[in-house]
This record gives C-alpha cells, structure tokens and sequence, in this order.
C-alpha cells in the first residue's frame, strides 16, 4: 500500500485529521450504505405484511412529527434512477438491506415474488453498473406477525431467521459479494426491548438480553443455512456498532470499572460469542440481578461463532462514562434518544456524561481518533479479522442554495465534507498501521427516515426533496467521487 502525507509523520499526520492526498490500496472498496425502512416506501405494495416500524411509526409519540416510512425516500419506485446516481459518482459498492416482510409478509412461509423481484432487478442493476452488492439482511424491519409471538425475546424469531436466509440465498446467491445477517444487534436489543426508543418500544433490561442472544443465534443460524445454497463464493459478515468507551478524566480505578461494565453489556456481549465462542464471565455477573441467562441453550454458542470473512463496523461518536454517585441527577448523554427506559440492563449506576464537541446535528461528538481507536482495538484483540467501515457520516442543518448551473440546487455541506476528510484520514491511518481494512461505505447514500428522529435528521450525501422525491447531489457526494476517482483524499475545495 502506498501512502503519501501532506504533513508529517506518515502514521500520525496532522492532529486535527485534515490530511490529504493520502492513497488508498486497490481493493479497499468504496462506496455507500442505506437500509430498507429508511428510504424503500411502498409500506403495502407487492403483498408487503407490515413491519414493527410501521406499528411503532403509526404509534402517536414515537417519532419526531408523527413521520413514517410509508413513503420515504419511494426508492421502491425510484431505484432506477438512485443507481444511475450512484454510478455517476463512481460508487465501487452499495450497501442495502433486504426488508423481511417483502419477502415473508409475516415472517413465515413461502416466498413472495414480487418481493424476490425487486431486490433482484436491484442487485442486477448494480452488477450492470459495475457496483459490488453488499446485502444486509436485517436491518431492524422485523415482520409485525413475528413480534406478535415475542419477537426477538423469542427463540423462534432466530429459527424463522435463518428460513429466510435461506430463501434470499436460494434468490441471490448468485450474485451478492457479502452478505451481512445482522445491522448492530446492539440497537435492535437494548434500544427495541430496553429503552423502548426503537420498535418495537419494550422497556424491559430482561427482554433487552434474551433479544442479544436471540440475534446472536439468528446470525449463526443464518450462515450456516447460506452457506449450502449459495453458488458464488461470497464473503460473509455482521455489522456491529461497537462502543468507544472513555473514562471521565481522572475517575482513577472507579471510571475503569464503569468501562469495563459498558463494554461488556456494549461490545463483549456480541464481540465474546460471535468471535471467541463464549460470553464473558462479567456480563454473567454484572446482569445476575436481570436474568440467569438460561436462554442460552447447549449448543448454541458453537452455532453462534461461525468464521466470518469480515466484520463490519459502524462508528460515529465516542462515549464517556463514570460512576453515578446515587444523589445528583443521572446524565445520560448516551447519544440515545432519552424516552424512559434504559439501553444498559444491570448498569444503574452507570452515568454518561456529555463530551467536548463539535458536534453533528445528532448531538454526537465529532471524533475521528474513536475511529482510528476502534479499529486498531479489534485488530489488537481479533488480529486475523478483516474488517470493513459499513457506516459512517454526519447529519447536518443542510441548506439548498440555487448557485449551480443556470441556477440549479446545490448543497454546499462543507460540515459533512470535513467529517468524512477526517474520518477517511483516521480509517487510512488505521491501514498505514496494519489493520486489514476492506472498505468504507459512507452513510448515507440519500437523506432518509431517521428512526426515531423521522426526517428531521438529514445523513445523505444526496439530498431527498420530500415534497416532490427530486434528489440533489450534495458537495459531499461530488468530494467522495473524486476520492474514488483518484483513490486519494482530495482537498476540501475545488472538488466539485
Ligand atoms: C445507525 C443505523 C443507521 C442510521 C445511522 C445514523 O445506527 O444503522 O440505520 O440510522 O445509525
């Protein structure tokens, strides 16, 4: 791998992460990620069954504005055109996931064709235009009829899971470079059955962990039943949102503690059996108070470590913690959505303090050294683990100006531009260290529905017009096709 700096020490570089010209490896694949509820629409076309995302969505007080996936970003309609976009800016692969109740409206049973159809003339597009399909094939749209019988505190939910693996194998397996099971287990577990911020809104710390185990088994099931039925060699994967965890400056053996206690229930509780076979012992003690744990069954921590060709990570922001004292009020800036119930079973006495920006307009601190810490962490601890940026990117106030092109619509998103210059540098440092780093999707392809947050939250490197669908490609997305184009870090001006 060549790297040339502008500044400096080629593995450090400038302290604000602001390099440019740095090169990366042929291989290293660039490109651009979205998720099914967040921009598809058609919620009841082709014999769609309902998601918990429609029920939470419709349910008054859940997300901002009362908004819902029902139409979205239509890219149910629009696909065709969204990938000529992505082909226009070079894009080397597309990260999307595949809504489980197109396919199975109620989570079992055979097949819909018109949903096989869709991700199939989707993933044909892309091949045309030259674009690496990468599938997720749970990205929080769990089939309504599922959840109804217990969702993913249930045992049968991971059994359906892997049925359907099967048939989107059986349909795709042909043509899909890598396929992803799960998106951040984390999120569908503690913010869907603990704090209640996500579908399907239960507030429960013990749902919360029958749910990480029921999505860990759901992941190892789903491998082993792709595995026999596809045809074209595909890597394998799931994407995590691991927590880069601080200690409050100065909280001496007690902060450590604290760490250690949010990175068993954030990172080790997926990390430990996915990757070494076992939970770790501390998790087990530090939630006795919750649950026994007697989900786990014989046998199913050798289902749930499957080896994996990469592993994908997701990172945005960094979290520091501390010991509550008891008395003053609890800060929790997680960077959760606060309704009520906690994301951190058997951690009570855990608080999360706020922390030095700038920040997005999420509230989340802007850190490209997390990044770079977070992936040198899993190199240290998984050293023959390859591993892949499936998410990263910022939402920002952005602001249509009529500046382009016989006054065409621009977005001058120099935030979003800047955060990826310096996460791009933090992954590049990571590579320049010897981390086997596979690839960077940026998040997100088109602005879309933000759980919880509805639209209000814009992460697109393309702007959605929700009033009329027209797209406008943001400076961002004209930086990152340069970046590809050139296979460097290009400057922040003069790109477009
Ligand atoms: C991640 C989700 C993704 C998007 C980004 C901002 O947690 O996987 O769908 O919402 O955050």
């Amino acid at each position: 791998m060549s790297a040339t700096h502008d500044s400096g020490d080629p593995t450090t570089g400038r302290d604000d992460y602001r390099d440019t010209g740095l090169t990366f490896p042929p291989g290293f694949v660039i490109g651009s990620a979205t998720a099914s509820y967040q921009i598809e629409g058609a919620f009841d076309e082709d014999g769609r069954g309902p998601s918990i995302w429609d029920t939470f969505s419709h349910t008054p007080g859940k997300v901002w504005n009362g908004d819902t996936g029902d139409v979205a970003d239509d890219h149910y309609h629009r696909w065709e055109a969204d990938l000529d976009l992505m082909q226009e800016l070079g894009l080397e692969s597309y990260r999307f996931s595949i809504a489980w109740p197109r396919i199975q409206p109620t989570g079992r049973g055979p097949a819909l064709p018109e949903g096989i159809a869709f991700y199939s003339r989707l993933v044909d597009g892309l091949i045309a235009r030259g674009i690496t399909p990468i599938a997720t094939l749970y990205h929080w749209d769990l089939p309504q009829a599922l959840e109804d019988e217990g969702g993913w505190t249930a045992r049968s939910t991971a059994l359906a899971f892997a049925e359907y693996a099967r048939i989107m194998g059986e349909a795709l397996g042909d043509r899909i470079a890598v396929w992803t099971t799960l998106n951040e287990p984390w999120c569908s577990a503690y913010l869907g059955y603990g704090s209640g911020a996500h579908a399907p809104g239960v507030t429960s710390p013990e749902a919360a962990l029958k749910a990480v185990h029921h999505l860990n088994l759901a992941h190892g099931l789903a491998i082993e039943a792709l595995r026999p039925v596809v045809s074209n060699a595909p890597q394998y994967s799931i994407t995590l949102n691991l927590h880069v965890l601080r200690a409050e400056a100065g909280s001496g053996a007690s902060g450590a503690d604290a760490v250690r206690r949010i990175d068993a229930i954030a990172n080790r509780a997926f990390t430990g059996p996915l990757l070494h076979g076992a939970y770790p012992a501390d998790l087990f003690e530090d939630t006795a108070s919750v649950t026994d744990w007697s989900f786990v069954q014989a046998g199913d921590l050798e289902v749930i470590r499957q080896p994996i060709d990469v592993l994908g990570v997701n990172y945005y922001a960094t979290t520091v913690v501390r010991h509550w004292d008891g008395v003053s009020p609890r800060l929790m800036a997680d960077g959760h959505k606060d309704v009520g119930g906690s994301p951190w079973p058997g951690a009570d006495d855990v608080e999360f303090l706020p922390q030095e920006g700038p920040y997005t307009s999420m509230g989340w601190n802007i850190d490209p050294s997390g990044l770079l810490e977070l992936l040198l962490a899993l190199h240290e601890e998984f050293p023959s683990q390859p591993l892949m940026i499936t998410e990263n990117g910022a939402a920002f106030e952005d602001v249509v100006t009529l500046d382009g092109a016989d006054g065409a619509p621009r977005v001058h998103d120099r935030l979003r531009v800047d955060y990826l210059q310096r996460h791009f540098t933090a992954a590049h440092r990571a590579l320049a260290q010897g981390v086997d780093l596979r690839g960077y999707q940026v998040w997100s392809l088109l602005d879309n529905f933000e759980w919880g947050y509805g639209y209000s939250k814009r992460f697109g490197i393309i702007r959605v017009d929700y009033d009329t669908q027209d797209r406008i490609v943001k400076d961002s997305a004209l930086w990152l096709r340069r970046l590809i184009a050139g296979r460097s870090i290009p400057p922040t001006d003069g790109f477009a």
